[in-house]
């Protein structure tokens, strides 16, 4: 019998992939209340904070800050961010340079790159400066999406306007038409209930980069990049794809039938937390009935209610759920942006989100490094290079 080779772990070590369920920090920013449906910024729920009035402004100002604004406070923070919204000719060559050639998520991870360059503090890594730069790429990021949106559509990169609202400026420079007011407040939540979503995966990759206390830049850079992934937010791109594919109502169950033949996950479902359905869903489902049929495309939510009452009769009993991603992309499309912006979009929002993670973490930073269970071998015997 083979003599057994050491190993790194004796005995049996539990571990559970992906780090389900694993403890990172405490947070007082946000709560995901998964078997109840429910997203709780500081204390506050999604759909107070959608209804309240206050804007994108107010929950970025709520996430960063810890507290409500008062009318004075929102005011000073909402012209300080219009203020900062301006990107450098730098960003807009860089956009006009590669923005049609290559995915929307790759160009701003590199506008936000360029950005980091641009800073002459960028290596400043405290509170006060990274709360800076969190302010000028909150500002900043709808500007860059914008712009991306138009060099794709061989249209020229417009300016902000700094008298108009976030949300407002965001749809006009995207656009070059000022967004009806029904537009504009629907940009507004799905910004707000984008803005923040407990550990996910793209604030655990900006947190983990920034825990090597590296400029912030970097870590958002690698929150970009987690975030453009189809299991995480790019989802919502698939799911629009899986409805433009269905094509007709009346094929939704055939289309299902063959995606559980082929064991392929219908997108737009299911989540690590939520076992119930995404409030952020439940908000999106009525607003993406009445933008659709405004816009033409009635049947696109018709499917995707088709395609719930199959996936939820067939796997409701396993907790899966439409999730935020299901009926975003059909409220984009009637908006008339492009597909490959939604996620651009989801990061316009998250941006916020990210920064008061790691703002957050900084005064009490400690690297993260978790471990791998080794179970390679340890003792090989080594040929040299000429003899194998
Ligand atoms: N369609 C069909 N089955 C599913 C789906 C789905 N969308 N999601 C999970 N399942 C099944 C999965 O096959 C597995 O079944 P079994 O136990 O028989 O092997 C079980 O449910 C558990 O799935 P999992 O992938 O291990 O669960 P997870 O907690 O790791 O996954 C998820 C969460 C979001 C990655 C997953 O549900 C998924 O891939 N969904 C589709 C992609 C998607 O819509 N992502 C957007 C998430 S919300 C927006 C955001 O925060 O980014």
């Amino acid at each position: 019998m083979a003599e057994e080779k050491p190993r790194q772990f004796v005995g049996k070590t539990e571990f559970k992939k992906g780090l389900e369920g694993a403890i990172t920090n405490e947070s007082s920013i946000s709560y995901v209340d998964g078997a109840n449906g429910k997203l709780i910024y500081r204390g506050f729920s999604i759909d107070d904070l959608c209804a309240g009035g206050g804007g994108f402004e107010e929950t970025a100002y709520l996430l960063i800050d810890g507290e409500l604004p008062t009318k004075a406070q929102l005011g000073a923070f909402s012209k300080d961010l219009a203020g900062r919204r301006a990107i450098p000719q730098e960003v807009k060559d860089l956009i006009t340079l590669v923005g049609s050639r290559t995915h929307p998520m790759n160009t701003l991870r590199t506008a936000v790159s360029v950005l980091g360059c641009l800073n002459t503090k960028e290596f400043e890594v405290n509170v006060e400066n990274d709360l800076d730069i969190a302010m000028s790429l909150t500002a900043q990021f709808p500007t860059v999406v914008a712009a991306i949106q138009r060099v794709r559509n061989g249209q020229s990169i417009l300016d902000p306007d700094p008298s108009l609202g976030h949300s407002e400026d965001f749809m006009r420079m995207m656009t070059g038409e000022a967004a009806d007011p029904r537009t504009a407040e629907v940009m507004d939540m799905a910004l707000i209930i984008h803005a923040e979503h407990g550990m996910n995966a793209s604030t655990f990759s900006a947190m983990v980069t920034n825990s090597s206390l590296t400029d912030m830049y970097s870590s958002i850079c690698a929150g970009i990049g987690s975030l453009k992934g189809p299991l995480h937010g790019g989802a919502n791109e698939a799911t629009l794809n899986t409805f433009l594919e269905i094509e007709d109502p009346a094929k939704t169950d055939e289309w299902f039938a063959a995606a559980k033949e082929k064991k392929q996950k219908v997108m737009g479902f299911g989540h690590r937390v939520y076992k119930a359905y995404d409030p952020r869903a439940v908000i999106f489902d009525p607003i993406a009935k009445e933008f659709a049929e405004r816009a033409g495309s009635g049947h696109l939510h018709e499917i995707a209610k088709k395609l719930e009452a199959l996936v939820v009769a067939d796997l409701g009993g396993k907790g899966i759920f439409p999730n935020v991603d299901f009926f975003s992309g059909v409220i984009y499309n009637a908006m008339g942006i492009d597909t490959d912006m939604f996620t651009p979009i989801f990061a316009v929002a998250r941006i916020a989100g990210w920064s008061a993670r790691i703002l957050e973490y900084l005064p009490e930073n400690r690297l993260f490094r978790p471990r791998a269970v080794y179970v390679g071998d340890l003792e090989s015997n080594y040929t040299p290079i000429d003899q194998r």
